[in-house]
C-alpha cells in the first residue's frame, strides 16, 4: 500500500484498518434485538416542547413556509453545534484526530445505521455523501459488467420512469455508453393502488425479457421523487428474484425517518437512504446498504484513495482530506430523535398523519385531488392545482415556485403532468408538500391562500412567461 500523506510513515492507515476489518462482530453484536433505542425515548414528561423545537430551527429563514423538507432536509441547532463540535477537534490537532478519532467515529455512525435499518451486520453498511454517490457506486459496477465481458452488449437495467433525474443519467453514463440496454416502467399518476405499480413492473420486465435480455440490475426507487408515491419496493423485490433480475438496488433519498427502512424485510441486494433529508443530519451523509450474501457484487467508491481493495465501507471511510463532521454526528441525532415521543418512528408518523391532513385541507380548498391515496404516500403528498392556473409546461412549474416563494413567501416544488391524448381540463399541475417536525398549520394555509389569490385574481402562468 503507497504511504499516507497523512500518517508521516505509512502505517496509520493500516493500523487502523485493524479496528474495522477485525472483528467487527464485536461492535455490532450478533444478536440484533432488541434493535437501538431509537423507538424508546425520554419519558413524558421530557419530552421536546414546542419552544424548544422552534429554537432548534431558529436558523431557518422566518418569512418562508418552509413545506419542502423532501428537498434539502433540515438540521436542529444541537446537531450543527455537534458538528461544529467535531470540526473543532479536526482543526485542533489533525493528526491526532486522522489517527485516533476518524475510524472510531465513523464505526460507531455504521454501528447505529447497522441496527436502524436491521442489517445484518456492520460491514454490510458504507457511509457515503449521497444517493447521487451511491448510485455511481452501485451503477460503475455495471459498467465494469460491459467492460470486463461479463455481460453482453444489450444486457439491461430496469428503472422506473419517476426515477430521479441523476440517477437515470447515471445509468446513461455507466450503462448505455457501456453497451447496456435500459428498460423503462412506466408508471400511472395519479397512482390509485400499489397493485397498478406491480402491474406496470411485470409488465415492463416480460417486454425486456421477450427480447431475450438478461437483466442484470432494477433499480428502483422507495420513495419516488417527483411525484411523491412509495413504491411496493418488497412486493417488486419478490418479483425480481422470482423472473431472474440478477441484482436489485432500491433508491431510498427519502428512506430513513421518512418511510419503513428494514433490509430484512426488503430483501435488496443494494438499498441507499440519504440521511440528511428526514434523519436531520448536516448534508451530507448517505447510507449504502450491499448484502452480503450478494456474491456478484464488485462495489467500489469512485474517488479511489489508499484503502482501495479493502472493502467498500473502508474505502468509502477516507477519500481524501475533507469534512467527515456530517458521517461523525449521527449519535447526536440520535439523542436529538429520542427527544421526542416515540423516536424517530414517533416523528415518523406524525409526519405522514399531518401530511395526509393537510394535503386533504388543501385539495378540499382547491377542490382537486390528491396524487395517491394516503396509504401510498409517507412525509409528502402531491395536491393538485386548480386546472385554471394554467400550467401547461415544465417552465411554468419554476415560474410559480418562483412566483410563489417571491410574492407569498412559500417555499413548494410543482410537478407537470402531460395531459392524456384528448384530456381538456385536467388537472396539469400538483404541488408536493412535506411535513417535519418544524411545520405548523399555518405554513399550509398560507399556501392555500396564496393560490387562492392567484386563482381570485385571475392569474394564469402565462402571465409569468411573458
Ligand atoms: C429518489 C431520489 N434519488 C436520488 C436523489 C438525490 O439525492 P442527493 O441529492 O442527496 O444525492 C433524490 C433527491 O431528492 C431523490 O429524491
Amino acid at each position: 500500500m503507497a504511504s499516507s500523506p497523512h500518517n508521516g510513515h505509512g502505517h496509520g492507515h493500516d493500523q487502523n484498518h485493524l479496528e474495522l476489518n477485525g472483528d467487527t462482530t464485536k461492535a455490532h453484536p450478533a444478536s440484533k434485538k432488541p434493535r437501538l433505542s431509537l423507538s424508546l425515548s425520554s419519558s413524558s414528561s421530557s419530552f421536546i416542547t414546542e419552544s424548544e423545537i422552534r429554537s432548534e430551527f431558529s436558523h431557518h429563514d422566518p418569512g418562508i413556509a418552509r413545506i419542502n423538507n423532501g428537498s434539502f432536509g433540515c438540521c436542529p441547532s444541537s446537531v450543527i453545534e455537534a458538528q461544529r463540535e467535531w470540526q473543532m477537534r479536526f482543526l485542533a490537532q489533525p493528526d491526532a484526530f486522522y489517527l485516533n478519532e476518524l475510524k472510531k467515529g465513523i464505526l460507531q455512525s455504521r454501528t447505529i445505521i447497522t441496527d436502524l435499518i436491521n442489517a445484518d451486520h456492520v460491514d454490510e453498511v458504507s457511509i457515503v455523501d449521497n444517493a447521487t454517490t451511491a448510485a455511481a457506486i452501485v451503477l460503475q459496477q455495471m459498467a465494469w459488467g460491459f467492460t470486463d465481458g461479463k455481460f453482453h452488449r444489450g444486457d439491461a437495467v430496469l428503472m422506473l420512469h419517476y426515477a430521479y433525474g441523476s440517477v437515470k443519467k447515471s445509468i446513461e453514463a455507466y450503462v448505455t455508453r457501456a453497451g447496456g440496454h435500459v428498460i423503462e416502467v412506466p408508471l400511472p399518476f395519479p397512482v390509485k393502488s400499489g397493485e397498478e405499480i406491480i402491474t406496470e413492473f411485470k409488465k415492463a420486465l416480460e417486454r425486456g425479457k421477450a427480447n431475450g435480455r438478461r437483466i442484470r440490475l432494477a433499480v428502483i426507487d422507495h420513495v419516488t421523487s417527483m411525484p411523491c408515491v412509495v413504491i411496493p419496493v418488497k412486493e417488486l423485490v419478490k418479483i425480481c428474484r422470482e423472473e431472474g433480475v440478477e441484482q436489485v438496488f432500491i433508491d431510498a433519498a427519502h428512506g430513513i425517518g421518512c418511510t419503513d427502512v428494514d433490509m430484512e424485510e426488503i430483501g435488496a441486494d443494494y438499498y441507499a437512504s440519504n440521511l440528511h433529508k428526514w434523519f436531520f443530519c448536516p448534508p451530507s451523509i448517505a447510507l449504502l446498504y450491499c448484502r452480503k450474501s450478494s456474491k456478484l457484487s464488485d462495489l467500489h467508491h469512485p474517488v479511489v484513495s489508499h484503502e482501495y481493495g479493502n472493502g467498500l465501507a473502508i474505502e468509502s471511510a477516507w477519500i481524501g482530506t475533507r469534512d467527515y463532521s456530517p458521517q461523525l454526528v449521527v449519535p447526536s441525532v440520535v439523542e436529538f430523535v429520542n427527544r421526542f415521543e416515540g423516536g424517530i418512528e414517533g416523528i415518523k408518523k406524525r409526519n405522514h398523519e399531518q401530511v395526509v391532513k393537510m394535503g386533504k385541507m388543501l385539495a378540499k380548498a382547491w377542490e382537486t385531488n390528491l396524487g395517491c391515496p394516503p396509504e401510498m404516500c409517507a412525509s409528502m403528498i402531491m395536491i393538485g392545482l386548480p386546472a385554471c392556473l394554467g400550467i401547461s409546461c415544465e417552465k411554468d412549474t419554476t415560474n410559480l415556485r418562483t412566483h410563489l416563494r417571491e410574492k407569498f413567501g412559500v417555499e413548494v416544488p410543482i410537478y407537470y403532468r402531460i395531459p392524456k391524448n384528448g384530456e381538456t381540463g385536467s388537472i396539469t399541475g400538483y404541488a408536493r408538500i412535506s411535513h417535519q417536525v418544524y411545520n405548523k398549520e399555518d405554513d399550509y394555509v398560507k399556501l392555500r391562500n396564496a393560490v387562492n389569490k392567484l386563482v381570485s385574481d385571475g392569474f394564469t402562468c402565462t402571465l409569468l412567461s411573458q
